[in-house]
């Protein structure tokens, strides 16, 4: 049985941020989430989160996750953090204590860590890496044999003690014994702080051992306490993200410029190109390609699908054989089902394009349905909104729509009808029918000739080749 315990009541005044510290994101997820997400993997029965600075909207955005919260309303020191968890511990099962700001430990560290603490029968164990230089952090003091025998924080630490590079990362297993040493820790000098790291000693007079699980890379027990380090943090998180993807079978063309989130999915043998953003709860399929600098966010895109070049799609579903782009946009709502066709500079938004239909050039298309294997013609638009209400189109199977023609929603165009091209559609067309809504053209003979003709002086110093026709013309004529 494991129960956690996160500290995250701390301030993060070098944010200079509006948002408590632990809420700022490291690709795409917070960098609590990642402490809430750890501990749910090591299968905790309990997480407690400790809040005080911005508890309000801490609390707010782990809400239904889970977790239970415990108050810190004056930050007194970890101990102190801690010591209002404790009320939420069932009292009998191993307590493993996380930060809510060092999202980069992984998994696999602290799984390692449990099997040791286990194995070792110690009453505590100490997560701890080496550094050339590990001022600011608490140190680990070892006896002559090895064995740990205290932390000694940067404030307390003697000239000698300054120079130990084994580091304290705030990571610890203890049994449940820890619950009731942990009141026993009284406040600590110069700093006027109940030091958490204090129940190592504790323990020890309780007369339980005390290890150190001591990892190779210091890398991951890092927090980030200001913007520059949140960047430390993301670049690492995107290389970690990135080397998965693609060990786990995606080609990534250029990993440094590609931009997956935390929570993104992606298939095997996709191809994703350079200056791609992937967000949110994105799911990518198989085979799929995605083109140069395109965003993806909090979409669906099936397997065998095409995204071209600087496409951005957001809350969209594109089905398998579909394809889209360059420089198309898929808003939220849009679907674009099994081999349909958008090209270039088209928007669709909360409009459904059903099988094999095609929108290959300039248009928007909202709040519609587009029927099977229809054309629509380039700069085709949905006129869906009378400034009040937004209102649907329904276009029928098979139907062709001619170019720069405007669908004024609530609208039907009926099964395989034809709207030729710069129609203003306002009244239904049935199904089989041609919608013709624009001028008659007509043309009136010479009239432009004449014109030409008048200005004789200015088309020969403007347009050659015009003056040089109108000459033709006139020794045919003569
Ligand atoms: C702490 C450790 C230090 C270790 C370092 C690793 C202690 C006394 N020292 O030092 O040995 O090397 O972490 O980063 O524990 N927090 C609260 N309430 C508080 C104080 C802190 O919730 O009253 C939370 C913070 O939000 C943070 C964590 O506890 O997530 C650590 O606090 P911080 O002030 O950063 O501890 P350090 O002084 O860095
Ligand atoms: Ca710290």
């Amino acid at each position: 049985m494991l129960e956690v315990v996160i500290l995250a009541a701390g301030q993060g005044t070098r944010m200079k941020s509006k948002l408590p510290k632990v809420l700022h994101p490291v690709c795409g997820r917070s960098m609590l989430g990642y402490s809430v997400l750890r501990a749910q993997e090591m299968g905790a029965q309990k997480i407690v989160v400790v809040t005080g600075h911005g508890a309000e909207k801490v609390e707010q955005a782990f809400a239904g996750s889970g977790v239970v919260f415990a108050r810190q309303d004056k930050q007194l020191g970890t101990a102190h953090a801690f010591l209002q968890a404790v009320p939420h511990l069932s009292g009998d099962s191993d307590v493993l204590v996380l930060y809510g700001d060092t999202p980069l430990i992984r998994l696999e560290t602290l799984q390692n860590m449990q099997q040791a603490h286990q194995s070792s029968g110690a009453g505590m164990t100490v997560l701890t890496a080496e550094l050339p230089d590990a001022t600011g952090y608490g140190r680990i003091v070892r006896g002559t044999d090895g064995t740990v025998e205290r932390i000694v924080e940067e404030k307390a630490a003697s000239a000698q003690e300054k120079q130990i590079r084994e580091f304290n990362s705030g990571v610890y297993i203890f049994n449940a014994k820890g619950l009731e040493l942990v009141s026993k820790i009284g406040l600590s000098q110069p700093a006027n702080e109940y030091y958490l790291t204090d129940i190592l000693e504790l323990y020890r007079q309780d007369g339980a051992t005390v290890e150190a699980f001591k990892i190779q890379d210091a890398s991951e027990l890092s927090g980030s306490n200001d913007r520059v380090q949140l960047a430390e943090a993301d670049l690492v998180m995107r290389r970690r993200i990135n080397e998965q993807h693609m060990r786990g079978g995606v080609t990534l063309v250029d990993p440094e410029s590609t931009y997956i989130e935390d929570t993104v999915k992606i298939g095997r043998d996709t191809l994703i190109e350079p200056g791609v953003l992937l967000k949110g709860e994105t799911v990518i399929g198989e085979d799929v390609r995605i083109g140069a600098y395109s965003v993806v966010q909090d979409s669906l895109v099936q397997d065998g699908v095409t995204i071209k070049s600087h496409t951005v799609l957001e809350g969209a579903e594109v089905h398998s054989g579909a394809d889209a782009g360059p420089f198309a946009r898929l808003r939220p709502g849009a679907v674009l089902e099994k081999d349909v066709h958008v090209g270039n500079f088209v928007e669709v938004k909360n409009a459904r394009m059903l099988e094999g239909a095609k929108a290959g050039h300039l248009s928007y298309l909202g709040d519609a349905t587009v029927g099977r294997e229809v054309n629509v013609g380039a700069g085709t638009i949905t006129a869906n909104y009378n400034g009040i209400d937004k209102n649907q189109t329904v276009i029928g199977d098979g139907a062709f729509i001619g170019s720069n023609s405007v669908l004024v929603a609530p609208i039907a165009v009926g099964k395989g009808a034809m709207i030729a091209a710069g129609s203003v559609v306002t009244q239904e067309v049935p199904d089989g029918a041609l919608g013709v809504a624009r001028g008659r053209q007509r043309n009136i003979e010479d009239f432009a000739r004449r014109f030409w003709e008048q200005n004789a002086d200015k088309v020969s110093k403007k347009h050659a080749v015009l003056h040089a026709w109108l000459q033709e013309q006139q020794v045919k004529n003569s």
